[in-house]
């Protein structure tokens, strides 16, 4: 009997980097009722990236403001200490750079211990071959296509290639788990993602600093996905 292996959903994940924080709860309602699944939080500690955003707290705050997953990337340095306070807040996602972990296998079996769906990330500069030996455990890989730290940058064309090796490896390793690709997605940019194999796409400016409005950015994204 022949079976024919299911394709894992496309999925759009928003990210509140670049939303009007005066306005937080409403705009991430906003972008759910347009069409976003996830809504991404990016957690930066002036360490591990330079700039400084958001903790447990604001999890918190998402948590009451949409029932969607909340996807928390966390890009500082000794993610173990903080993601318990994460999960607590209300992390549906935690995901953690492998060029932050010294214990991998540790630090995902505690987020799924903690009842979180565990992610790890990848730098651009970082080869596929550093998570090799976790695929079989995690619930999603991330691939950067922006060195980590702030919204509104250029993608680099260059992680297709390692996206597309890493699809080929989830495949016969954990066909279930998603790639996730965050940093300049676009119209533009997402197509080639697609096409690379990533099936959630992350973006902060394409939505919230969109000059027709986060729903129409959302649409703009959506439109994008193959049917
Ligand atoms: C970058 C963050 C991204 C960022 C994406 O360090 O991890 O999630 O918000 O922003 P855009 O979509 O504007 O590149
Ligand atoms: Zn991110």
């Amino acid at each position: 009997m022949k079976v024919t292996q299911m394709r894992l959903p496309y999925l759009l994940a928003a990210s509140i980097l670049s939303a009007d924080f005066t306005q937080l709860g409403q705009q991430i309602i906003e972008a759910g009722e347009a069409g976003a699944d996830w809504i991404h939080v990016d957690v930066m500690d002036g360490h591990f990236v330079p700039n400084l955003t958001m903790g447990p707290f604001i999890v918190k705050a998402c948590r009451k403001a949409t029932l969607l997953p909340i996807d928390v990337h966390l890009m500082v340095e000794n993610p173990d200490s903080f993601i318990e306070a994460f999960a607590t807040a209300g992390a549906t996602n935690l995901s953690v750079h492998v060029e932050a972990c010294p214990n991998l296998h540790r630090t995902l079996q505690a987020i799924h211990d903690l009842g979180c769906k565990a992610g790890v990330v990848l730098n651009p500069a970082t080869p596929v071959s550093q998570v090799e030996a976790v695929l079989h455990m995690v619930d999603l890989v991330l691939v950067m296509s922006v060195d980590p730290g702030y919204s509104g940058q250029a993608f680099l064309p260059e992680v297709l290639p390692k996206l597309a090796s890493l699809s080929k490896l989830l495949h016969q390793v954990n066909p279930n788990a998603c790639i996730e690709i965050d940093g300049g997605i676009n119209a533009e940019t997402l197509p080639k993602a697609v096409e690379a194999g990533a099936n959630v796409f992350v973006a902060a400016h394409a939505i919230f600093d969109d000059p027709d409005g986060i729903a129409v950015g959302i649409h703009r994204l959506r439109n994008q996905f193959p049917h």
